[in-house]
């Protein structure tokens, strides 16, 4: 039996890729090998939103030719954004490479490896699927959960995007919007839940543009019928809850602001299970950068929005993308950003330096910020966002919270940590002292011990360390069947983009 292996690099839609391609490739007959060098086909699941990731897979493939070169029959495939952007090119430019998938055609997989070891040439298939969009479901296994065991699992909501960034490449790589029906959605997150997961992320570019294409939704309260703004997503975020009473959170990524609408903020007020923490890319608190940014909403009514959120929802934090050095950006447009980041008082912040993508408007603009103008502002972003973590981590310290504990801490700490997990509002905590108790998928009440730089250390409560299950206890009674029953996350090899 052929065995593959995949290595997966950029974001969560990726990671969420590769998985597919994992079960696309397993119910052809693959086998996983246990790395590159026991496979016979190797998957770069690839990234081309920044330049730098795109330089990696040039520079993995050139280091493939020798693992090629080893054995004759070895296939390389290149999926992803690359893929998608390149498509043919890519064959003609590395000839390593034998398949090309762009990430609407990864179910023709193994119909392409296929042709391929019948003698076909190397072949791109890069073709949206815009008028029978095809989402693939997660298939859970009872008992283990999704993702092999993880406490956690991510579903596709809706793919490509409508907006047009000046700087972004996804609407070319990832195609036009297309949502899924609200039916399907609930039944794999319900699936997913009777398998043993805890923790839902609905996945989109836009992920809070979502409709039903099916129109199976009724309007959720709040929305306004003549808000261009407006979509369906808070009522599909109703429709889940009321549905999968057993999920214990829902989490969403990304939403645009403009579509923060008050039936959102509704939802987050009225429904217990959203956590109070949402990630919301503002890109620049330059009013002139987010114009050239094409973002449609100004500094202003991003506070406006954010704060509407925090009102309904005292206690929810922000987290945020954050892009310095775009074109024509000048100190007072950073120091603007800069002043926006204390504002809103983010708890986590990703930041990018500024970089020409090909096929997006901001093409037409000079790449004018230096390359070290952009590493200085990307720093004092840093600081500026580290310092308002410290605080709020410091100041979590003595309170009680309730942790979604995900997996194992590779390596026990000096209090002798071993779980570790997030609070509802993403705050990584680290367990001590709780090595005999079996917490995987359980949400717990802890008390915050310490603040780390980016994270807490804490313990259980009496009440949760009563409640807590001895680990030898669980699955089919011996502590042998509780690890079988209970299999550690796979790990698919991420290699993180550049960035916070
Ligand atoms: N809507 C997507 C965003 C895709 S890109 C989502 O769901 O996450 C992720 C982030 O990369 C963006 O928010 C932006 O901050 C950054 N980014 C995108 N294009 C970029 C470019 N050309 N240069 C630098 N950063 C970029
Ligand atoms: Fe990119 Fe803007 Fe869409 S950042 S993914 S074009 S919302």
């Amino acid at each position: 039996m052929p065995r593959y292996a995949i290595t997966t690099f950029g974001c969560q839609m990726n990671v969420h890729d590769s998985e597919r391609m994992h079960d696309v490739l397993r119910r052809a007959g693959y086998t996983e090998a246990g790395g590159p060098d026991e496979a016979d086909v190797l998957v770069l699941n690839t990234c081309s939103v920044r330049e730098k990731a795109e330089q990696k897979l040039r520079s993995e493939v050139g280091r493939l030719a020798r693992w090629k070169r080893e054995r004759g029959d070895r296939v390389l495939v290149v999926a992803g954004c690359v893929a998608q952007q390149e498509g043919e090119r890519l064959l003609k430019q590395m000839r390593a490479i034998d398949v090309v998938v762009g990430p609407d055609n990864i179910p023709e997989l193994p119909g392409l490896l296929g042709d391929l070891a019948l003698g076909g040439l190397p072949v791109a298939r890069t073709v949206f699927d815009v008028d029978a969009p095809r989402f693939l479901m997660a298939s859970p296994t009872p008992g283990a959960g999704a993702q092999g065991g993880a406490p956690a699992a991510f579903v596709t909501i809706m793919k490509g995007c409508d907006e047009r960034c000046s700087f972004c490449i996804v609407p070319y790589t990832r195609g036009p919007e297309r949502y899924r029906p609200s039916d399907e959605i609930v039944a794999e997150i319900a699936a997913l839940v009777a398998a043993g997961v805890r923790e839902i992320t609905l996945l989109g570019q836009t992920v809070n543009s979502y409709r039903d294409p099916l129109g199976a939704l009724p309007r959720a309260p709040g929305a306004s019928a003549d808000d261009p703004d407006e979509s369906e997503f808070a009522a599909l975020l109703r429709r889940i809850a009321e549905r999968v009473p057993g999920l214990a959170r829902l989490r969403y990524t990304s939403p645009h602001p403009r579509h923060l609408t008050p039936s959102l903020i509704r939802a987050h007020a009225e429904l217990a299970v959203l956590p109070r923490h949402v990630h919301l890319p503002v890109q620049s608190g330059s009013d002139r950068i987010l114009r050239r940014m094409i973002r449609r909403y100004t500094r202003a009514e991003y506070v406006a929005r954010t704060r509407a959120l925090v009102e309904a929802v005292p206690g929810l934090t922000l987290s945020t993308d954050i892009i310095v050095g775009f074109p024509g950006e000048t100190e007072d447009d950073f120091a603007a950003t800069l002043s926006l980041v204390r504002e809103v008082g983010y708890k986590g912040l990703f930041g990018f330096k500024y970089s020409r993508r090909p096929h997006t408007p901001a093409l037409k603009l000079p790449d004018d910020v230096s390359e070290d103008v952009k590493g200085e502002r990307l720093a004092r972003l840093f600081e500026a966002s580290e310092a308002l973590l410290a605080a709020h981590l410091e100041g979590l310290v003595g309170t009680t919270q309730e942790v979604l504990v995900e997996g194992r801490d590779k390596q026990r700490g000096a209090g002798g940590t071993l779980w570790s997990g997030r609070t509802g509002r993403h705050e990584i905590v680290h367990i001590e002292g709780a090595g005999e108790l079996d917490l995987l998928g359980e949400v717990v009440e802890v008390a915050i011990a310490r603040a780390n730089k980016h994270s807490l250390q804490a313990e259980l409560t009496e009440a949760a360390r009563a409640a807590a299950r001895p680990r030898q206890r669980v699955g089919a009674g011996d502590a042998a069947g509780a690890e079988a029953a209970r299999p550690a996350r796979r790990v698919l090899p991420v290699i993180a983009a550049e960035g916070g």
